[in-house]
């Protein structure tokens, strides 16, 4: 007998004598064990010199995947201070390469359509919530010219004409509303939030007959439609789960609707002279001379509205708990609005919007901290050499660009986690110098939608950067503006323990939000 048979006899025998299960349960420790220690010497002895660092992880498939699911911004910090501003992580079996920084958002977001895809990684989740034939579900020269097309109804004449519906909107929302019965009480502001954000978006970019809807249930089905974009569904997509069902019904409801409004307005010879973003789609030519069809119609006013949601909302209720953490800036803006418009505060007009800085700087600043998307994913085309490294970034990887990094580092943000909208202003001792320089010199370019900067200088890109780049910003920053501008004349706020605490964040769902319950006092002014 040899000696390693005088071992593995009795051992094999002991095993043999165990149960089933028993058996089972050790050969799954044993894979799993085995499995982590070819992971751990891979990572050891394979390094690739000319790939980015590999975060070091003990399992494979999961990888970093918790760690970064708990607080994305905390790991991208960890990660930089250990790898520096480009690594490799493991997310969910795929190797996704951060590169953080201006030079890492300007080369992921100004990537070269052959290097890079958007829609590779998003349709997926996209294409059940918006229908066919839009946004990811076409040749990105088809998106730019979709994006042409919504652009054109988010100009100024139309901004100017949005202002009284939304601050109306604002007014008899909180006359409405059950949460604010009485002079003063406890709100859990996001969901408050969400729905303001809904009623004023809807009314506003897809007129009256849409907002009517949601006095009468649409609201109920843009929710089921809106959970399809949890992120188990980059993988569950497809599956017939209840919660995909109710996503691919309310998706066909929703733009029937649409498509009945649509077929109405023709009938009626669609000129009511509302000239709203329905009737310029309904009115635009590709370049190839194809009329828009209407379900492509309806499915961009889905991509639209559903594009804004998340990001407006959850940045309304991070400005409303920001304002009850400091009734200083509260008072100050009521000030602001006093002094600019007069003790009466007259109905707030789009030319108003501008002689209200403190106003507009709450929305900047907020932004900055609370950024709603924290990660944006790029599929990789073909291998990419990062210029100045040795390192070459391959098709088996995917990108990830986080601005909230550089949004939060001390090196362009002096005290980068205090929420100080005054620092803001050019003489301010905690001015952002290198945003406002770059801002002033910012290249331009066009990807088919109009001159975007390119924002390759820039440490501050709350809206993104190059060829997907953000479409709804000045609509989102004035429908912000006025928001606050209105919830000011009406409330006061503060923490309910009267700190100046501000809650954490959900990273649970694609887009960062507050945990809830996130409530706050809020007490009437003279209404
Ligand atoms: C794209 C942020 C509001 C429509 C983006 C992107 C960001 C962003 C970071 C780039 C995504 C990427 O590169 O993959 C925000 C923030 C908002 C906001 C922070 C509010 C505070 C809105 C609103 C609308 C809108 C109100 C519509 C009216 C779009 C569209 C795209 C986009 C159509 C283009 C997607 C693409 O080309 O791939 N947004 N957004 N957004 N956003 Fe917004």
């Amino acid at each position: 007998m040899g000696v390693l048979e005088e071992f593995t006899g009795p051992l094999s025998q002991q095993f043999s004598q165990l149960s089933t299960a028993s058996q089972a349960g050790i050969a799954v420790v044993g894979v799993v064990l085995i499995s982590v220690i070819v992971n751990v010497l891979q990572q050891i002895l394979f390094k690739n010199p000319n790939e980015p660092p590999v975060v070091f992880h003990w399992f494979p498939i999961i990888g970093s995947t918790i760690t970064y699911g708990m607080d994305p911004p905390r790991f991208f910090h960890e990660m930089r201070a250990k790898y520096g501003d480009i690594f490799t992580f493991i997310l969910l079996g795929k190797k996704t390469t951060v590169y953080v920084g201006p030079a890492g958002n300007d080369f992921i977001l100004n990537g070269k359509l052959k290097d890079v895809s958007a829609e590779d990684i998003y349709t997926v989740l996209t294409t059940p919530v918006f229908g066919k034939d839009v946004v990811y579900d076409c040749p990105n020269s088809k998106l730019m010219e979709q994006k042409k097309f919504m652009k054109v109804a988010l100009t100024t004449p139309a901004f100017q004409k949005y202002v009284p519906i939304i601050a109306d909107e604002v007014t008899s929302y909180f006359k409405k509303c059950p949460d604010f019965k009485g002079q003063s009480g406890v709100a859990n502001i996001p969901k408050n939030m969400a729905e303001l954000t809904i009623f004023t978006a809807s009314h506003s970019l897809q007129g009256k007959e849409v907002r009517s809807r949601f006095d009468e249930g649409i609201a109920a089905l843009y929710h089921d439609l809106d959970m399809g974009f949890t992120p188990v569904n980059f993988m569950l997509h497809w599956v017939p789960l209840p919660w995909n069902a109710r996503r691919d019904r309310a998706q066909r409801t929703i733009a029937n609707i649409y498509m009945d409004i649509i077929k109405e307005r023709r009938a009626k010879g669609n000129n009511d002279g509302s000239e709203d973003i329905m009737w310029h789609l309904m009115n635009a030519t590709y370049k190839n001379g194809v009329k828009v069809p209407d379900h492509e119609v309806a499915h961009m006013l889905i991509a639209l509205l559903m594009a804004g949601q998340h990001s407006s909302s959850s940045t309304s209720a991070w400005i409303m708990l920001r304002l009850a953490s400091r009734p200083d800036i509260t008072e100050a803006l009521y000030r602001e609005q006093v002094e600019a418009l007069g003790e009466d505060l007259p109905p707030l007009t789009y030319e108003d919007l501008a002689k209200l800085p403190l106003n507009q700087n709450i929305i900047k600043e907020t932004l900055r901290l609370h950024a709603p998307i924290h990660s944006i994913l790029r599929a990789v085309k073909s291998p990419m050499q990062v210029p100045g490294t040795k390192y070459v970034v391959p098709t088996s990887h995917q990108l990830l660009a986080a601005a909230g990094v550089s949004a939060t580092d001390p090196k362009y943000f002096p005290e980068p986690d205090l929420w100080e909208p005054t620092r803001w202003n050019k003489d301010s001792p905690i001015a952002p110098s290198v945003v406002q320089d770059a801002a002033a010199e910012e290249e331009k370019i066009d990807y088919g939608y109009g001159l975007v900067s390119k924002g390759a200088n820039s440490p501050y890109l709350p809206f993104g950067a190059g060829r997907h780049r953000c479409i709804g910003e000045q609509f989102a920053n004035l429908q912000l503006q006025v928001i606050t501008a209105m919830i000011v004349r009406m409330f006061k706020f503060r923490n309910v323990d009267g700190s100046n605490r501000v809650i954490g964040t959900d990273y649970a769902s694609l887009f960062s939000r507050p945990l809830e319950p996130a409530n706050i006092h809020w007490e009437k002014r003279n209404w």
